[in-house]
């Protein structure tokens, strides 16, 4: 029976190129499209994470998108491919997440920040592009509903995604008459390994702040822990997030975005109305439950 499937999975398959496959949405992504019968260029960083994601469909490649060496050698990997199978998706997933007031994340941390998650992205782009014009391919771009609303002490990461957003206007702009699709994905609170660092990346932001900062910016930084970690709860799982992702190639015109999460939903429909002064106001009573929270 596996054998069957797995000869059925394989018929006429395209290959699709996953970022950040270690864990979490680009973990489940990758996983799902597989399933569906998609040969997946899975992007790891270690052989851990590898043979971790390896599986029928699945196929580990080492990709740092930040490492000059990488990139050539998965552009080499797509075009040397035996099989010649078209390349059907870039999914841009990988990402760090670094939040902290603007007056004090060290300048090196904000460069890292964008290095990963602007300059990386484009990098694949740019690497991938002449492949995906000759398949007529999709680019899939996974910001957040952080690249719309910027949160007080959700600057940096932001800035990162608001500058994804744009990337992705211009592109969708350029490419679409040359027949390539660009889409954006807006997640709001999603179960993966960077909801769940985001006590201890707080923690240490905190502490490296000087006493003056932290005497401004500590009770935001308990509020935004706390507040972040009310949502983990009701987040959707990497799962069904892989799934909505994993969607989005069955539609021969896709939407330019989607959110996942009722929150991002909601949140993305208010900025469209509201003048920025209401919009701070009911970011302000959305903390206000955390404001005394104590959490390290
Ligand atoms: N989780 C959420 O609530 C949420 C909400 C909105 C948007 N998002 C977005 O969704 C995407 C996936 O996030 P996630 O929640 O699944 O986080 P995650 O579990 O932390 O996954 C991030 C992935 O990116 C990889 N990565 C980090 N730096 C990299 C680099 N330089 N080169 C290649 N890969 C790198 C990580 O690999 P290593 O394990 O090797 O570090 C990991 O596989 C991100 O774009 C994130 O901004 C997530």
């Amino acid at each position: 029976m596996k054998n069957l499937i797995t000869k059925i999975n394989t018929v006429g398959q395209e290959m699709v190129v996953v970022t950040g496959t270690s864990t979490g949405i680009g973990a489940a992504t990758a996983r799902q499209l597989g399933k569906r019968g998609f040969h997946v260029l899975a992007g790891v960083r270690t052989n851990m994470d590898a043979d971790k994601i390896r599986d029928i469909n699945i196929e580990p490649i080492m990709l740092d998108i930040t490492n000059e060496v990488h990139i050539p050698a998965l552009i080499e990997r797509i075009t040397s491919d035996k099989k010649q199978r078209p390349i059907r998706a870039l999914i841009n997933n990988a990402a760090i997440e670094i939040n902290a007031p603007i007056e004090v994340l060290p300048l090196s941390e904000w460069r890292r920040q964008f290095e990963v998650n602007l300059i990386g992205q484009v990098a694949m782009i740019q690497a991938l592009l002449p492949e995906l014009f000759k398949s007529k391919g999709t680019v899939i771009n996974i910001s957040s509903i952080g690249g719309k609303v910027a949160m007080g002490g959700y600057g940096p990461y932001a800035a990162t995604k608001f500058a994804l957003e744009a990337v992705s206007d211009s592109l969708r702009r350029e490419v679409e008459q040359l027949g390539v699709k660009v889409v954006v994905v807006e997640p709001g609170a999603v179960t993966s390994e960077m909801s769940k660092r985001v006590r201890s990346n707080a923690q240490r932001i905190t502490n490296e702040m000087t006493k003056e900062q932290r005497s401004r910016y500590s009770k935001l930084m308990h509020a935004m822990v706390s507040q972040a970690e009310s949502y983990i709860d009701k987040a959707v799982s990497a799962e069904k997030a892989g799934q909505i992702i994993a969607n989005i190639l069955n539609n021969k015109r896709p939407r330019t975005r989607y959110t996942i999460g009722s929150d991002a939903a909601m949140l993305s429909v208010l900025i469209k109305y509201l003048p920025d002064r209401l919009l701070d106001k009911l970011i302000a009573r959305s903390m206000k439950p955390h404001l005394n929270a104590e959490l390290f």
